[in-house]
């Protein structure tokens, strides 16, 4: 084999080959290559399902972090203060209400409703509760109940709030007897 026939023989085979790849090529690109179903489903949804979901979580919060103030107030007119009484143990742990008694671990609630915050002789107030001015409205004191933390950020009471808008409201009227002189209730 003189090196003129191999230079065909070799052309020829590459023509070949170029042939063959060429139309498959050809047909690869005709086909396209979009899969009918894809292998896996790009995470895109994902964010807006999140979104959904928090905007509903927001939605089951936002009565509950609005609570403590209205609601309770209308619940105030009917509200059990013998059963506040029996909740006012919660309390106990940390505050006195008898008249003329010293402050415990928290001031003495004595005549708390309309009393100016923060004003309990002798006790040692948080910067927090000193600086929220104004007095203990009604509406205050369920906010307060509610959620101390988020009624009053940096408050030393460490109580995570009542459970119920109704045991609030009872609570309520319940201080509101420890008075000489009761603030009336809201009709
Ligand atoms: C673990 C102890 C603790 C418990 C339980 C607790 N408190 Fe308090 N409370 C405190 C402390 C301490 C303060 C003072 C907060 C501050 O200075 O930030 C306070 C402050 C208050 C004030 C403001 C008084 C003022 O003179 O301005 C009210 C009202 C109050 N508590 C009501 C209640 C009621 C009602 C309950 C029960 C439902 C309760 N607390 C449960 C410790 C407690």
């Amino acid at each position: 084999m003189d090196s003129f026939e191999f230079t065909k023989i070799a052309g020829a085979v590459l023509s070949a080959l170029l042939l063959i790849f060429g139309v498959k090529t050809a047909i690869d690109m005709n086909v396209g290559h979009t899969p009918e179903k894809p292998g896996f489903v790009l995470p895109a949804a994902a964010p807006a399902a999140e979104a959904a979901t928090s905007k509903e979580d927001a939605a089951a919060t936002a009565p509950a972090a609005g609570g403590g103030g209205e609601d309770v107030i209308a619940l105030l007119a009917k509200a059990n203060p013998e059963n506040g009484k029996a909740i006012f143990k919660k309390c106990q742990a940390c505050h006195v209400s008898e008249k003329g008694k010293a402050a415990t671990v928290g001031p003495n609630l004595w005549d708390i409703v309309n009393r100016p915050k923060a004003s309990f002789p002798g006790f040692s107030y948080s910067e927090a509760m000193k600086s929220k001015g104004g007095n203990w409205s009604f509406e205050e004191l369920a906010h307060f109940l509610h959620g101390p933390k988020t009624f009053i950020p940096g408050t030393k009471m460490v109580f995570k709030g009542l459970p119920t808008a109704s045991d609030e409201a009872d609570v309520i009227a319940y201080l509101a007897t420890l008075a000489d002189t009761p603030v009336p209730l809201p009709k």
